[in-house]
């Protein structure tokens, strides 16, 4: 078939490793697919900057806007980030008939409704799986294979950073900061570690994790928060010489009413014989437990750029797919009416 002409935004430790993939796979992705796909652009917020993706220098543009608003673009994939300009661009690519594949937590977890409701308005087909734990395969479960069934609780490790952080301070007695360090030199931490280190990016992924388990609508703002800058090297070693580990866990549970929600990311003490315990590095693991299907452990690794990008082109894959079929993946479910607060009977 005709090539399917791809504009990606963003070209840092995530984009960068899309542009190699797409390259890398190209005739392996035209195979699955049906039709090649094809770089038209990509959009940088500087020209001259050294890449690791080592990009066609004719197809880098500072001009976002003017790429995505191009009649010969088919997909936009964002991988900018942040809240603007990323979500003005998605806008107006689902106002423009363009199919969109995007990382961004931050923007989902804020305002998840302008997104979803402008995707289902325009019947614009968005996926988002790289958004939460990287490479593992998590919410098109949430979203397809687990639609059918209950589920009460969902529970885990979501952000690589500062599990690295932690790992780092309880195997090899590392310094917080220089752990920090090494994180961000890996690709893991965000541009702002802040966001890391005090729990933003995870409440981020739980608030989407909470909507798509609880079919409902979960922001930001709802989600209590509490990161791991106050954990000292002694807390940590004390942990240890209990028998316990310390993590950041995003925890979402339906209450007993079955009709409240609670969202929380919070460091806690872990028994080194839970599994959750054996997480090491930047890994993610999430638990999900439902009425029917029981307990699903989902594992793999949480950030990093190939890891990243593997989820980009897995939903790449699915909206090149859809639009040479003339479909949609599916949209946001229609809500339950649930209250969501920050701390929940859990
Ligand atoms: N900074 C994030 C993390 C990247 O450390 O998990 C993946 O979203």
């Amino acid at each position: 078939g005709r090539p399917l002409r791809v504009a990606l935004l963003g070209c840092g430790v995530v984009g960068s490793q899309v542009v190699r993939l797409m390259g890398e796979q190209a005739d392996d992705l035209a195979a699955r697919i049906g039709a090649p796909l094809e770089l038209a652009g990509v959009a940088v917020r500087r020209l001259g900057r050294k890449r690791d993706g080592e990009v066609d220098p004719a197809l880098l543009t500072t001009d976002a806007e003017g790429l995505v608003a191009r009649e010969d673009v088919d997909i936009v994939v964002e991988v900018i980030g942040g809240i603007e300009p990323a979500r003005s661009l998605i806008l107006a690519a689902m106002a423009g008939g363009k199919s969109v594949v995007t990382a961004n937590k931050a923007l989902l977890a804020e305002d998840g409704a302008t997104v979803h409701g402008t995707a289902k308005r325009h019947g614009a087909d968005l996926y988002f799986e790289a958004s939460v734990a990287g490479a593992i395969p998590l919410l098109r479960p949430l979203r397809e294979s687990l639609a059918g069934d209950r589920v009460h609780r969902v529970l885990g490790i979501v952000n690589g950073t500062t599990n690295y952080i932690l790992d780092k301070m309880d195997s090899s007695g590392a310094s917080f900061t220089d752990a920090l360090e090494e994180a961000q030199a890996l690709g893991y931490a965000e541009a702002d570690p802040t966001a890391d280190v005090e729990g933003f990016d995870a409440a981020a992924k739980a608030a989407i994790l909470a909507g798509l388990a609880f079919h409902t609508r979960v922001t930001a703002a709802d989600v209590h928060r509490e990161g791991i800058t106050e954990i000292t090297s002694t807390d940590v070693s004390s942990a240890n010489a209990m028998g316990y580990v310390i993590k950041l866990l995003a925890i979402c549970a339906r209450a007993d009413d079955g009709r409240t929600v609670g969202v929380r990311v919070h460091p806690a003490m872990i028994p080194r014989s839970h599994p959750l315990a054996g997480v090491r590095e930047a890994y993610n693991a999430v638990f999900v437990e439902a009425e029917s299907g029981g307990q699903l452990m989902f594992y793999g690794k949480g950030a990093g750029g190939a890891p990243t990008a593997s989820a980009v082109l897995g939903d790449l894959v699915a909206v090149a797919r859809n639009r040479l079929a003339g479909t949609c993946g599916p949209q946001e479910s229609t809500y339950a009416d649930l209250s969501v607060h920050p701390m929940g009977e859990t």
